[in-house]
């Protein structure tokens, strides 16, 4: 377990570069696969998706370009531990990349690189040239005939809805950032229509640890669903904040003490489009099978206001919305003025779970993840804080009422 102060104790600082690519190109890619597949690798972007199976479907599709996008957008509010790998294992990111081409068929790789973190771009370039110096990127990589991969660096503009991973593919056609309809998936139909992977940097950077150390060591921590070592950036109301290494599976207890943040009242999980946990429920798991998350905990000590933090939530949301959807464009400025009624204590407790019901439907109806997750940190907070809440509306709060709330 590893505070950032001290990176080089992070499972990557064990890792020399070029050794997982070394050990994956001993293998057939079918072979490559086989052993990301026993580590029961999933995207460590939030969603958990198991990264074997996304690469076996595009290593299937047929085609003769295909790509490779590792998505370093990284602006979910609170998660950092993407820049910390940038910038002290990039070679490990852009290893991952190359046995994700290889075992995909592809020959051209993008970083879509979060615009706040342009500074590290020339960092990114002089990793990237020193690879291709050593032929471990361009043509013949590692002296194999015909195995060519190559990446380019493209910059973010700061729209958080483009870490949506068909967003950010319409953004790098250049145009407007806006999320696709889903199917076709981009592992059919991606960049320039063309079959493509896109995994979050870390996940990249586990599979060269999976390849240089084995799928059973990878699999040997976690737990069944969730296999492996994570890393997690921890800010807040703690006296250790930063980016972590654990296990998954981690009770929220646990991280809280390594933090030293034992006192919390609550922590965001996952974000702004989280779930908001409270202490009550502290012996739950940091694992896709309980509580999901991309790596993001926010601690909130005793003294803060749960409806600021849903206010401020929500108006990340307002200001990064797409407008693509009406249920997203014209349902989360409703969710933040109801929380601002709550807040002046002018809500009453009909219209609050009239908010509920709007909140439900957003997640049921909005066309991505960033309108689906909107409402989390609304209707958890109201599950979870129903005194702080209920006393603030205007009206009765009444045992049946604050039942049939939840
Ligand atoms: C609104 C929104 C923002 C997202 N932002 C990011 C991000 O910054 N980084 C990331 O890796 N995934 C992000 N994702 C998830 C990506 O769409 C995609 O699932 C992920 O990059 C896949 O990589 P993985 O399988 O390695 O996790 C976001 C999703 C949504 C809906
Ligand atoms: S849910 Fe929001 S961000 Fe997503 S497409 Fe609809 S309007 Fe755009």
């Amino acid at each position: 377990m590893t505070s950032p102060t001290r990176t080089s104790s992070l499972t990557f600082s064990s890792i020399t570069p070029g050794s997982g690519l070394q050990a994956a190109l001993a293998k057939e890619p079918a072979e490559v696969l086989v052993q990301v597949g026993r580590s029961g690798l999933r995207g460590r972007g939030g969603a958990g998706f198991p990264t074997s199976l996304k690469w076996s479907l595009a290593a299937e599709t047929g085609g003769e370009k295909k790509y490779v996008i590792c998505n370093a957008d990284e602006g979910e509010p609170g998660t950092f531990k993407d820049r910390v790998i940038l910038t002290d294992f990039a070679d490990l990111v852009f290893e991952g990349m190359t046995v994700g081409a290889r075992v995909i068929g592809a020959q051209r790789g993008i970083m879509y690189l979060r615009s706040e973190y342009t500074y590290l771009r020339p960092h990114l370039e002089s990793v990237l040239a020193s690879r291709r110096e050593m032929n471990l990127l361009g043509k013949n990589i590692a002296g194999r005939e015909g195995c060519e991969f190559d990446v380019n660096i493209c910059m973010g503009s700061g729209a958080y809805v483009c870490g949506e991973e068909t967003a950010m593919i319409e953004s790098l056609e250049g145009h407007r950032g806006e999320p696709r309809n889903r199917p076709p998936f981009p592992i059919d139909t991606g960049y320039l229509g063309r079959p493509t992977i896109v995994n979050n940097v870390e996940t990249f950077a586990w599979v060269v640890c999976i390849l240089a150390r084995g799928p059973e060591w990878f699999k040997s921590h976690g737990t069944d669903k969730s296999s492996g070592l994570k890393l997690f950036s921890v800010s807040g109301d703690c006296e250790l904040p930063g980016v972590y290494e654990f296990p998954m599976g981690i009770t929220i207890a646990k991280l809280l003490k390594e933090v030293k943040g034992e006192g919390a009242k609550a922590v965001q999980v996952g974000g702004a489009s989280g779930q908001c946990i409270p202490a009550s429920q502290f012996d739950r798991a940091l694992a896709f099978e309980d509580v999901s998350t991309g790596g993001s905990v926010i601690v909130f000590g005793p003294h803060r206001d749960m409806l600021d933090v849903v206010e401020n939530f929500l108006e990340f949301f307002v200001d990064e919305s797409c407008g693509q959807c009406t249920p997203c464009r014209e349902g989360v400025p409703k969710l933040l003025e109801g929380v601002e009624l709550l807040k002046q204590g002018k809500c009453s407790m009909a219209y609050l779970k009239e908010l509920c019901g709007l909140g439900e439907t957003l997640q049921l109806a909005s066309k991505c993840g960033l309108g689906q997750a909107a409402p989390n940190a609304l209707l958890s907070v109201v599950a979870n804080f129903q005194d702080e809440i209920l006393g603030r509306t205007n009206g009765r709060k009444t045992k049946h009422a604050t039942r049939s709330l939840t």
